[in-house]
């Protein structure tokens, strides 16, 4: 039998903190802390606790007090009461305390950032708040009372029609409102059609590299499908890649590549979709910031040029806002039941009053004029971030075309991304890199740079610290190039 009483532990590995204004019960501190130290593992099986009196009188509370939070954790599990008074850790909290514990971020010494430059985002303060509520209240005010009862697994007719009818003229598509579905998002969209293809027979979805792969990868996985990556050059994905590629899906983002922002040409259109039409694949065209174009008119979606062989995929993320979760889908004639199916499955369809408020707001040109008072802005911000590297940061090197609302800068080749991006949260600035999303390494690192949400002076204020972040790491540069630091 172990000596209690050399496992004693001392008052202050109890780590009580009693918060006297306001805070729960003193009884109720005192089982928290214990309860947290015990699952932390920092009281192990078979420790003895102080006395009730002793602990009392260090913590400046009656002896009643430790009394009841004692009683309390015995009662719980987390310790057991032995003769003699001594009251020990018991085994099967020791137990719980070994079972995995859940990763959380420690407490940060890291500054909350000055700046961020968040990518997936729009300007949610620029929301058309005035002009939603008067289509809410219409909606309200007109839909007859059928309107509120169970969805076509589509969605709403109305905005079927008037999606179909904005897209066929922004976008260039081709549509019409049999094949559009709504859905939550892209996020939706691609996991349902994932599973839709799978249980038509796919097996393998190839993504771009970089791409958004940390949304396809966990849907692969958990269809049992194969993902395979197609490089990404300056130009979006790389079609000789593309020609030999064996896949029965390839999601892209031809008119913006997510992240890197390169175009792909009108003649890479054509031979991605000459490969699709002689493999029988299924391009999935994810158009998710098209309507951000600064430059000129964007080029036309590639669905209009193949309705058969390309799923187009469209978001009300970037444009209204991402807590929307409202995107939709003009498929192929043949997906379209299976899909709908699948939809009403998953959730019995988007919310309708959702659905007929953007319906009224599309249809009455409100989308359109929100978008031309948002594109203004985000091109002044855009400009603002790329004036500010070429002339802060001008070894960064901007890539893509002028559209969207993220910018990615390729990094100087002995600059490394991580290095970089912990040196910019010193100085107040959160960036992410691009390595995340990419599949295989690659030799050059890149920030990308989230501008919608921030106003020119916050982006040079950014940019200045970045800047200055940089220029400690390229002064370190000699010392490690000497030998007499190790940078990582
Ligand atoms: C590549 C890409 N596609 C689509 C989306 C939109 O996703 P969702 O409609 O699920 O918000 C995003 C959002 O950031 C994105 O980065």
């Amino acid at each position: 039998m172990p000596d209690l009483r050399t496992n004693l532990s001392p008052v202050s590995e109890l780590a009580i903190d009693l918060d006297r204004n306001g805070g729960d019960a003193l009884h109720r501190q005192i089982e928290a802390s214990i309860r947290q130290r015990i699952r932390s593992g920092a009281l192990p099986a078979g420790v003895a606790l102080p006395p009730t009196r002793p602990l009392a009188a260090e913590l400046g509370v009656t002896r009643g007090v430790v009394v009841e939070a004692y009683a309390q954790l015995v009662a719980e599990g987390y310790l057991t009461s032995r003769g003699g008074g001594y009251t020990q850790v018991a085994s099967t909290a020791a137990a719980s305390a070994a079972a995995p514990r859940v990763r959380r971020p420690g407490p940060s010494r890291l500054p909350r950032p000055v700046v961020d430059f968040g990518y997936g985002r729009c300007n949610l303060a620029a929301f058309p708040r005035s002009a939603w509520l008067r289509s809410v209240r219409r909606v309200l005010t007109e839909a007859p009372d059928e309107r509120l009862g169970y969805l076509d697994g589509r969605g709403a007719v109305e905005l079927r029609s008037a999606l179909a009818a904005y897209l066929n003229r922004v976008r260039g598509t081709s549509a019409d409102p049999e094949r559009v579905v709504i859905t939550s998002g892209y996020a939706q969209a691609v996991s349902l059609l994932m599973g839709v293809l799978a249980a038509r027979g796919a097996r393998t979805v190839a993504v771009e590299d970089p791409s958004a792969s940390d949304d396809a990868r966990p849907i692969a996985q958990s269809l049992g499908l194969n993902l395979v990556s197609v490089p990404v050059g300056d130009d979006g994905v790389r079609v000789d890649a593309v020609a030999e590629l064996a896949a029965d899906v390839l999601i892209l983002t031809p008119s913006h590549q997510w992240p890197t922002g390169g175009m792909l040409s009108p003649q890479a259109r054509a031979a991605v979709l000459a490969w699709a039409q002689r493999t029988g694949a299924l391009v999935l065209e994810d158009d998710y910031d098209a309507e951000y174009r600064y430059d000129r008119a964007p080029i036309g979606a590639m669905q209009g040029l193949n309705p058969d062989r390309v799923a187009y995929a469209g978001t009300a993320s970037k444009t209204l806002a991402p807590g929307f979760r409202l995107g939709w889908l003009i498929l192929p004639r043949e997906l379209v039941e299976p899909f709908a199916e699948a939809k009403l499955l998953a959730d019995r369809g988007s919310p309708i009053l959702d659905q007929l408020t953007f319906a009224d707001f599309l249809s009455r040109g409100e989308f359109d004029r929100h978008l031309r008072r948002m594109r203004p802005m985000y091109r002044s911000r855009r400009d603002a971030l790329l004036t500010a590297l070429a002339r802060q940061l001008p070894e960064f090197q901007p890539a893509g075309i002028a559209a969207g609302l993220h910018l990615v800068a390729w990094l100087p080749p002995d600059l490394k991304e991580a290095t970089v991006i912990a040196a910019a949260a010193r100085e107040g600035v959160a960036v992410a890199g691009v390595s995340p999303y990419r599949l295989s390494p690659a030799p050059r690192g890149g920030l990308i740079f989230g501008y919608s949400n921030l106003s020119e002076r916050a982006i040079a204020d950014g940019i200045t610290r970045l800047a200055r972040a940089v220029s400690g790491l390229l002064e370190g540069r000699t010392h490690w190039e000497d030998g007499e630091h190790r940078q990582e």
